[in-house]
């Protein structure tokens, strides 16, 4: 099976550009964010403190978290529940900030990642994919922009689905968790040493894909001769 790695920090355009050339190649797409962001809803139903790792952990055993594809796009499943939409507000990015800090939290998902990777030709997309959930990859991806151009791309985001915020709140919320999912004890965000690096600030969508693509085609054809 072959497994390709994409980390980088939030709105970097991780997820589009990964489905997108994941859809291309005709490999299975995971987004792994989701996953924290479940975990991160399924605390804040519970009333539990996110950032609080003796609330979580008492909290998940009755977790029951579940992932499925619908027209080849990732849906999240809670106690039975599909939340793919609700798992996207700003309250829940920064629950899954919270929550992706603790160990009981990233052990959990650990092998579910894995398992994934073992059954499927993979692009999947984090954080820390190519450093600890999958540090064979065939491929590591660490994606990127400035901050202002990610946040500029997540308002727009946000305005289109009607969210009320400003430009500032949502820079300062981009700029607060990449603080702290780079600060972390446990698996930080950081570049894998064998990583390379592609920087969209400069780019539109498209460019962005033919780039990602580029670099994938390149090395799986340099790993084959
Ligand atoms: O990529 P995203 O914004 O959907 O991620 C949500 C949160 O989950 C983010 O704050 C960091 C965390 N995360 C992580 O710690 N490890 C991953 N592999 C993916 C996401």
């Amino acid at each position: 099976m072959i497994s390709i790695a994409i980390d980088g920090p939030s709105g970097a355009g991780k997820s589009t550009i990964s489905r997108t050339v994941a859809e291309k190649l005709g490999y299975l797409y995971v987004d792994t964010g989701a996953l924290y962001r479940t975990i991160g809803l399924f605390v804040l139903r519970n009333g539990g403190d996110p950032k609080n790792e003796t609330q979580v952990a008492a909290l998940l055993p009755q977790l029951k978290v579940d992932m499925g594809y619908e027209n080849g796009i990732q849906q999240m499943f809670l106690q039975g529940e599909n939340v793919t939409d609700q798992i996207r507000t700003p309250e829940v990015s920064m629950a899954a900030s919270g929550v992706s800090a603790h160990g009981c939290v990233r052990a959990y998902l650990l092998d579910l990642q894995r398992r994934l990777a073992r059954e499927n030709n993979v692009i999947m997309d984090g954080r820390d994919i190519g450093t600890v959930v999958l540090p064979d990859a065939d491929v590591k991806i660490f994606l990127t922009a400035s901050s202002e151009v990610r946040a500029k791309r997540r308002f727009k985001e946000l305005t289109a689905k009607g969210e009320k915020t400003t430009f500032e709140t949502v820079l300062e919320d981009v700029e607060k968790r990449d603080y702290a999912d780079i600060h972390r004890a446990l698996s930080p965000l950081t570049q894998a040493e064998d990583a390379v690096v592609a920087d969209t600030s400069q780019l539109d969508f498209a460019e962005s894909v033919t780039l990602i693509q580029k670099i994938i085609t390149d090395h799986l054809s340099k790993k084959m001769v």
